[in-house]
């Protein structure tokens, strides 16, 4: 059996051995508490204070504009919920604004808002290629609205959105209105600069660049209402409890640094495997159509709806020849419901229930895509044969 073949780099990336040889100092001998005062704590104190200075480098901040937290999902939350809460307790504001293409650490958390305080939630639509358009986030946009969250990138299909101009067209209508946005996808391979895209706050997460899974990131630009949802400790002045996982902040850090040091090499690379992925795909194979926006798409994605074909069994029949993909994003595959990001692109449902996405990254090689690609079309052939029903 050939070496099997990762094509899922949108779910998650290998750590970089330049990323765990950053980190093994803070395992093995600077593992103190970055609270305590004698030697090894403080020492862990200044790989800590370092790397937020790093961070805020990349991003274009300050470093008081940085909370490491544990995860993407946690960096959304705390900025969702915590803007939302202090502007409702501030002025009474209760509205927020979202796309219906978010993923779920937003979607999920904007419901908890609805459900549990009683806020309002606007979900706004996109069109047939996954975009949201500034002009509709802003009719949206209201006196009351405390949070308008847009993501920067769709995890499934890759568009892009248009952030900067959004957190403009925000503006315009409400000074005051928090813009949020979810940078998971798009950390590590677009443009991280917070003073162009203009948001009130961003959230990474370290496993989608080459770092461990557990640590993620949240800007927060300086006078942005936010309460704290973790209670405990005064870590990240307060806004985060919790003993700072120095090791993997070291590593995120890291990571963050590489891929925009070696950013051109690395579109370079994974956006011409990607091409050939598309292309060759489209073409070859009938029925097939790429989803998310032709250009304005991440680099490395490449996702399409194939007619007639469920994409589960795409995927486990993949899986038996050592090829890992993925259909729609990670947390939605392994139940049958079509995704809401392909329902809100308005796929006919024959198509949807196909989708599948395969994203490169830094180790893919053409010998992979080759490999690929001389398997799926009998795949597709098999799978459509099994699935009559769905043949449109
Ligand atoms: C767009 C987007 N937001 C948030 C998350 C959640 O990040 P994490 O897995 O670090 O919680 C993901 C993970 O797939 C994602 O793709």
């Amino acid at each position: 059996m050939p070496a099997p073949v990762y094509l899922d780099y949108a779910a998650t990336t290998p750590v970089d051995p330049r990323v765990f040889e950053a980190m093994r100092p803070y395992w093995l001998e600077d593992w103190g508490n970055p609270s305590s005062v004698y030697a090894v704590g403080r020492r862990a104190r200044r790989a800590l204070d370092s790397a937020r200075d790093r961070t805020a480098q990349v991003l274009n901040c300050r470093a008081n504009e940085i909370i490491f937290t544990g995860c993407g999902s946690e960096s959304d939350n705390l900025a969702i919920k915590g803007s939302a809460v202090a502007l409702a307790e501030q002025r009474g504001w209760k509205h927020v604004v979202t796309s219906g293409i978010e993923h779920h650490a937003v979607l999920h958390a904007c419901d908890w808002l609805e459900r549990h305080l009683g806020f309002e939630i606007t979900r706004i639509g996109v069109d047939e290629l996954g975009r949201v358009d500034p002009g509709v986030v802003a009719e949206a946009v209201r006196p009351d609205t405390a949070v308008v969250s847009i993501m920067y990138a769709n995890n499934e299909i890759g568009t892009i959105e248009p952030i900067a101009e959004i957190a403009r067209a925000v503006k315009s209508k409400n000074p005051s209105t928090v813009v949020h946005t979810d940078a998971v996808q798009a950390g590590g391979l677009l443009p991280l600069d917070v003073q162009a895209l203009g948001v009130d706050s961003l959230a990474l997460s370290g496993h989608k660049f080459y770092a461990p899974k557990g640590v993620g990131l949240l800007y927060v630009r300086r006078g942005t209402p936010l309460v704290h949802l973790l209670s405990g400790g005064g870590q990240e002045r307060g806004i985060r409890a919790g003993t700072e996982n120095v090791a993997y902040i070291v590593g995120m850090t890291t990571a963050l640094e590489l891929a925009y040091a070696e950013h051109d090499q690395r579109v370079a690379h994974v956006s011409r495997l990607r091409d050939r992925l598309s292309s060759a795909i489209t073409s070859s194979i009938s029925g097939t159509r790429l989803t998310g926006h032709p250009t304005q798409r991440m680099p490395n994605s490449a996702s399409f709806a194939i007619d007639g074909a469920d994409g589960e069994s795409l995927l486990l029949n993949l899986d038996q020849e050592g090829i890992y993909a993925s259909s729609g994003s990670a947390c939605t595959s392994g139940t049958l419901e079509i995704s809401h990001v392909l329902k809100a692109l308005g796929l006919p449902e024959s198509e949807a229930r196909g989708s599948l996405r395969l994203t490169t990254g830094v180790r893919t090689t053409d010998a992979d895509i080759d490999r690929l690609l001389e398997i799926l079309p009998a795949i597709v052939e098999r799978v459509r044969e099994v699935t009559p029903s769905l043949v449109s």
